[in-house]
């Protein structure tokens, strides 16, 4: 994989609530590849943000990839309203409920990219007959529902064999949680080829102050470049 592929992708998890719109901006101006849009409910993750209003709302704002990852239970319900906010790749987690294959087609039945997300917990094996379905497979490497937690270190080496089972099938890997300069790297080299950062981007910087957002990205995307 060369450099060029790697996407960096943005959590506005750690951005200013009030002021979306312009972070989105600033931080695309800055650099970023796609913009990740957490969904929590409080119910599966013990943390609640937004729903698919607000994605609406701050569609216009993106002129990337709406990467929306849905920390939802149950999630079948609610995947029309978040394709009809206009998000590109939908992402379900494949412990939300008993049938994840049945919400992989309604992803794509409703015109978005499929994504299918994996808590640390979850074994690879739950992934193998969903493989022809999905765009994108999410390795969450801290427990979801909060930004700034550790990575997990375990989880590099499933992202080694998911992307030895994926073979040649146009599938991204996507990093969620605890990715720094010093992580990137390591699940790059082990076949990641999107990596989310929350902190990590939006530290020391704001919608006045954007450089850092600059600063950030590059700096991540040096060390995985480096790997
Ligand atoms: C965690 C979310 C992540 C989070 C990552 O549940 O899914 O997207 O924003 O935050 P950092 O990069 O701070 O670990
Ligand atoms: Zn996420």
């Amino acid at each position: 994989m060369t450099t060029s592929d790697i996407k960096i992708a943005p959590s506005i998890l750690a951005a200013d609530f009030a002021n979306f719109g312009a972070e989105i901006e600033a931080v695309e101006a800055q650099g970023a590849d796609w913009i990740h849009v957490d969904v929590m409910d409080g119910h599966f993750v013990p943390n609640i943000t937004f729903g698919p209003e607000t994605c609406k709302a701050i569609r216009p704002h993106i002129k990337t990839v709406m990467d929306v990852h849905l920390m939802i239970s149950p999630v079948d319900a609610y995947i029309e309203a978040f394709a009809d906010a206009g998000a590109d790749v939908i992402t379900a987690h494949v412990e939300a409920g008993p049938h994840i294959h049945r919400t992989l087609q309604a992803i794509r039945g409703a015109g978005a990219k499929a994504g299918l997300a994996l808590n640390p917990g979850t074994d690879l094996d739950s992934v193998d007959y969903l493989l022809d379905m999905v765009d994108l497979v999410c390795i969450m490497t801290v427990n979801p529902g909060f930004g700034g937690q550790k990575f997990i270190h375990s989880q590099v080496e499933k992202v080694r064999k998911l992307r030895a089972m994926i073979g040649d099938r146009p599938i991204h890997i996507e990093i969620d949680g605890g990715v720094t300069p010093e992580t990137a790297p390591l699940v790059v080299e082990a076949g990641a080829d999107v990596l989310v950062a929350g902190s990590a981007v939006f530290k020391g910087g704001s919608v006045g102050n954007p450089a850092p957002y600059g600063d950030n990205i590059r700096a991540i995307r040096q060390a995985a470049d480096l790997r």
